[in-house]
């Protein structure tokens, strides 16, 4: 007789095993780098590093410029986890395979959630290299994270029950306030936006950005809306930060978009996202 196959709760118990065997740190923020975003990991303080391979049942991506590790230590006095790297629905993952680490993260402690990305512009105010707060999502993946047995140990999301959870306000209002006030102080342009998640890998047509502007998207990426999702599930208030870098298809109609781009424009921009990021930590937590 075959074994029943573990379920994504047990599963989960498995990493976080592995990482309590790998480190003391009991992280209250939980941080998500996007591609270019990942040197952030090098502000934290005191590091535990353990690399994705290690621990039991996290995905691995296959990506370039997508370096897997989890690192917990302290930034600004305050337990963090950062990932290093995350995994996409285009390399092929199941969604419950997409979102492990971040159920890991809830599990591990973490009540807030600063996520990052890559994303292209549609909003034609912005430019390369904007820095532009997450302010709601729209989820154009054709695919929810939620889907599953609704699991009641992940589940702590009050109000509107754990099956049918609310999303009204998935990108936390009082944390978009400190981000603003904190950007303002240290004379950062930041501006705000809807993100529009796509499955991939294909980038858009020129046609598809412009139906997305209608629909009321700023931004457009690959990653980000899922983790959102399973973070609201588990009761996480959300924090999310796009850098655009690159203008979406046809909106800057001589350039075209590649990854190399991507990853470069990720790195000019990382001093201020650094700084940013970093000053909010403790606000952050302390919220
Ligand atoms: Cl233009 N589209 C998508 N889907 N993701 C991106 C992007 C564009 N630029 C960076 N990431």
């Amino acid at each position: 007789q075959e074994a029943k196959p573990l379920d994504q709760f047990t599963r989960a118990t498995q990493a976080l095993t592995h990482i309590f065997l790998k480190t003391e740190v009991k992280p209250v923020v939980g941080i998500i780098l996007g591609s270019g975003l990942g040197n952030f990991a090098s502000q934290v303080e005191n590091a535990d590093v353990i690399p994705y391979d290690e621990i039991p049942g996290w995905p691995l991506s296959t990506v370039e410029g997508h370096s897997g590790k989890l690192v917990l230590g302290t930034i600004a006095g305050v337990p963090v986890a950062v990932m290093q790297g995350r995994v996409h629905a285009y390399e092929g993952y199941e969604m419950n395979e997409v979102v492990f680490p971040m159920r890991v993260l809830g599990m591990l402690g973490c009540k807030k959630l600063i996520v990052t990305n890559a994303a292209g512009g549609i909003n034609t105010s912005y430019g390369e290299g904007a820095l532009v707060n997450i302010t709601d999502h729209i989820n154009n993946t054709g695919r929810n994270a939620a889907i599953g047995p609704n699991d009641k140990r992940f589940a702590v999301q009050s109000g509107f029950g754990q099956r049918f959870f609310d999303m009204s306000n998935a990108y936390s209002p009082r944390l978009n306030a400190l981000a603003k006030a904190e950007a303002a102080r240290q004379g950062i342009a930041l501006h705000e936006g809807v993100y529009m998640a796509v499955l991939g890998p294909s980038y858009e047509t020129p046609a598809e950005i412009r139906a997305f502007r209608t629909l009321g998207a700023d931004l457009v990426g690959m990653s980000t809306v899922h983790e959102v999702i399973i973070a609201r599930h588990m009761g996480i208030e959300v924090l999310g930060f796009s850098l655009v870098t690159n203008m979406a298809a046809g909106v800057m109609p001589e350039a075209n978009i590649n990854h190399e781009e991507v990853m470069q424009i990720g790195k000019r921009l990382e001093p201020q996202f650094a700084s940013l990021v970093k000053a909010l930590v403790p606000q952050v937590a302390a919220a």
